[in-house]
């Protein structure tokens, strides 16, 4: 992808990204294990936790570009009187994910075909927002962030787990090979898509490096925020509490 296909993408993400997931869906979670070798399950406990580490019993969640919804999943495994509602605007992995929920007799998690860059719980009613490798996908992730931030009770806390910049540039360099080299022959293999993870690291270019969301947290409003990352930084947890 040049530097003018990325601009281009950029500036039509949504239906680009849409599009994208939708000829994914079936195969996202077997490419998701080979991807990091089954790892982003840890990740997503990880999130999980620290998330509950805040807030130990929220009544009612967002998991917001949920996909095929682990983080709910695992969510309602370590919190099983939590409400859930997994919010993702393709129809394709909702599908995916509430085939797993039936597959798991779980009823209490709802799933809701709708973008969440624009979210209209004003009332504050939400105790607990999580968002796992979705925000970078966003055409309006400043904005999410803020409506997110809106929905949020006194409190409430938004979780967010994504790829993100080692900081050591030996590590740096391993990752971005890994990641511009192997990951688009991955999905050509095993999804047909080369474009779809060839899409993948490019994302990475116009995303932010941990201290930039850190910031874009803090500025919009979260009294406390902090990062973890993960394996030096493949990948990276923000939390915000309101
Ligand atoms: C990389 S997947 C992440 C799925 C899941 N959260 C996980 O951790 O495996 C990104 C998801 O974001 C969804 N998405 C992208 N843009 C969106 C938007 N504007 N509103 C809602 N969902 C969106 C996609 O459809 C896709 O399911």
């Amino acid at each position: 992808m040049t530097n003018t296909t990325i601009k281009s993408v950029e500036s039509n993400k949504g239906e680009f990204v849409n599009k994208m997931f939708a000829n994914i869906a079936t195969k996202y979670d077997l490419l998701n294990n080979l991807m990091t070798l089954g790892m982003h399950c840890k990740w997503k406990e990880s999130l999980i936790k620290y998330a509950l580490t805040e807030n130990n019993c929220p009544k009612i969640a967002l998991d917001l570009c949920s996909g095929t919804g682990d983080l709910a999943i695992l969510l309602h495994k370590y919190s099983p009187k939590t409400k859930i509602i997994c919010i993702d605007n393709c129809i394709e992995m909702l599908n995916i994910a509430s085939e797993k929920l039936k597959n798991k007799n779980i009823s209490n998690i709802e799933v809701l075909n709708a973008g969440c860059e624009n979210l209209n719980y004003s009332d504050s009613s939400i105790y607990l927002i999580t968002i796992g490798f979705g925000l970078r996908n966003l055409q309006n992730k400043e904005q999410c962030i803020k409506t997110s931030y809106k929905s949020l009770k006194e409190n409430g806390v938004f979780a967010c787990l994504d790829i993100s910049s080692p900081e050591n540039k030996l590590w740096s360099k391993l990752y971005k090979s890994y990641f511009f080299k192997v990951i688009p022959q991955l999905g050509a293999l095993f999804a047909k898509d080369k474009e779809a993870y060839t899409y993948l690291p490019e994302s990475l270019l116009s995303w932010y490096k941990q201290s930039e969301l850190l910031d874009i947290l803090k500025k919009t409003g979260f009294k406390k925020s902090y990062y973890k990352n993960i394996l030096g930084g493949v990948a990276a947890i923000h939390i915000g509490i309101k």
